[in-house]
């Protein structure tokens, strides 16, 4: 068993990424800039915000966080999105979801620029991810094709399970993993509340894709031997054992299914540090399409 180290391999990328902007800065150039803008007070949607400003601290990259309360009204947020759209100095800026009850999510996300749009979920993007032309692949899904492309994990004729048909995750992997080219040209079945008898289904998938959030879900019984495992899931459990009082768990028995895999992604280490990598990653691109 290979276990897909994402802490690992996202730490490269970052090394790859300072590296860039280090010739950015040698040559004069401007440094990619992102912004981030989270609405409220959700514990784990401002760790996750304050970990992607991290990260662009430790490439070299300008940063710069929005808070907005948790009472913001949607013209509000408009209004700041549409400043960001206009602001050259902003190379990219993403919208911390979810976002609180009184705010129309699909009209937020409609109006980010989608040159700026570096978590790829505005349609425009979206429509182009699925017609192969160039664009922001969401992070997430992003960051799985990058690790299995740099563990050289076969899905050509494969057959792969996604469990799960969120717009950031399980939809577009879905479509990512069908897509001509490497990581690609598998044969995919999307599976979701509706799925009847998944057993049936994940038992004959040569690699599983879960982005479920329920802990534990994928047991030893329900895959073959060899499978390839991608585990998406990062629910937090109470335990009191911890300094936080919980623990982030995946959708999958590692214990178990791990000794099945030919390779699988640990949780935590393992698809989560992947998508601020790649995050990383579209606002360079951002920056670089300024340009053009
Ligand atoms: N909430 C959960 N995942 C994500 C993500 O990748 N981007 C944004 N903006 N919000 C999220």
């Amino acid at each position: 068993m290979v276990l897909l180290d994402g802490k690992k391999v996202s730490n490269d990328i970052k090394n790859e990424i300072a590296e860039e902007v280090k010739k950015m800065k040698a040559n004069g150039e401007k440094v990619p800039h992102l912004a981030a803008v989270i609405v409220g007070n959700d514990g784990a949607s401002l760790t996750y915000v304050a970990s992607k400003v991290r990260a662009c601290e430790r490439v070299g990259f300008d940063s710069t966080m929005v808070r907005l309360s948790n009472t913001t009204s949607q013209v509000e947020l408009l209004d700041k999105i549409y400043e960001l759209n206009e602001n050259p100095d902003i190379d990219g800026f993403i919208i911390q979801l979810p976002l609180p009850k009184q705010i129309d999510t699909q009209k937020v996300l409609l109006a980010v620029n989608p040159d700026k749009d570096v978590d790829g979920f505005h349609p425009m993007n979206f429509g182009r991810m699925a017609l192969d032309m160039s664009t922001f692949i969401p992070a997430t899904p992003f960051g799985i094709l990058e690790l299995l492309d740099r563990y050289g994990v076969d899905t050509q004729g494969k057959h792969t399970v996604v469990i799960g048909r969120s717009h950031i995750v399980g939809r577009p992997m879905s479509i990512l993993m069908g897509r001509k080219g490497f990581p690609g040209n598998s044969t995919v079945t999307l599976t979701h509340s509706h799925t009847k008898n998944i057993t049936q289904i994940t038992s004959q998938a040569d690699i599983i894709i879960s982005a479920l959030g329920v802990p534990n879900f994928l047991k030893a019984e329900m895959v073959k031997d060899d499978v390839v495992i991608i585990d998406v899931g990062i629910t937090r459990v109470p335990d009191d054992t911890t300094e936080k009082g919980y623990r982030i768990t995946g959708d999958v028995d590692f214990e178990n299914v791990s000794k099945k895999a030919s390779f699988i992604t640990p949780v935590p280490g393992g698809v989560g540090p992947m998508t601020i990598a790649m995050l990383l990653k579209n606002t360079l691109l951002a920056r670089e399409r300024q340009l053009k």
